[in-house]
């Protein structure tokens, strides 16, 4: 049994991020999802909000999970018996970036490896920065948020009337 986890900030998850769970669920035989706090960034969700929002996205995957930690990658990856990492990239930046954290996980497991899928071509502009702008100036979020996680995200922001 080979489970992958799919780390991350989704804030909130977008369909670019449901596209690598899924092709994660084609390859794994178990996928996790983990909600987790990057320290370079300003979240609009909490990490419940955001676990909420891929539960919803993710709900009719029967090998997928979500979870949340607050703590370091490598560290929840050995403890759930991770086989690899898996990350999207959207341009070479992307994977430079990617390959750098994959270094830095696997020093810190040495077992760890990380795989890292290009995103569709019809992924490439959308981001979470870009669906947090849309929802500040209240725009449309269909295509952008997988419609299980709209719908979570719908009640989110009527409970906190934004
Ligand atoms: O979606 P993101 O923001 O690119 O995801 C980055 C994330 C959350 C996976 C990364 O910041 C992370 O792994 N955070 C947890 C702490 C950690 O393990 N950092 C790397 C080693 S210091």
């Amino acid at each position: 049994m080979k489970l992958a986890v799919c780390p991350g900030s989704f804030d909130p998850i977008t369909v670019g991020h449901l596209d690598l769970v899924e092709r994660a669920a084609a390859i794994f035989d178990r996928v996790v999802v983990c909600v987790m706090v990057n320290g370079e960034k300003h979240p609009m969700f909490t990490l419940e909000e955001r676990l909420e929002m891929i539960r919803g996205a993710v709900a009719h995957m029967p090998g997928v999970e979500a979870a949340v930690c607050g703590g370091l990658l490598a560290d929840f990856a050995r403890e759930r018996g991770a086989a690899a990492l898996v990350k999207g990239a959207r341009s070479s930046a992307d994977f430079d970036w990617e390959f750098q954290m994959a270094q830095i996980n696997r020093d810190l497991c040495p077992r760890l490896d990380t795989v890292i899928l290009p995103a569709r071509p019809c992924h490439l502009h959308i981001s979470s920065t870009m669906v947090r702008e849309m929802i500040r100036y209240r725009q449309s979020l269909d295509g952008c948020v997988p419609p299980g996680a709209a719908a979570v995200l719908r009640g989110i922001r009527e409970g906190k009337g934004r």
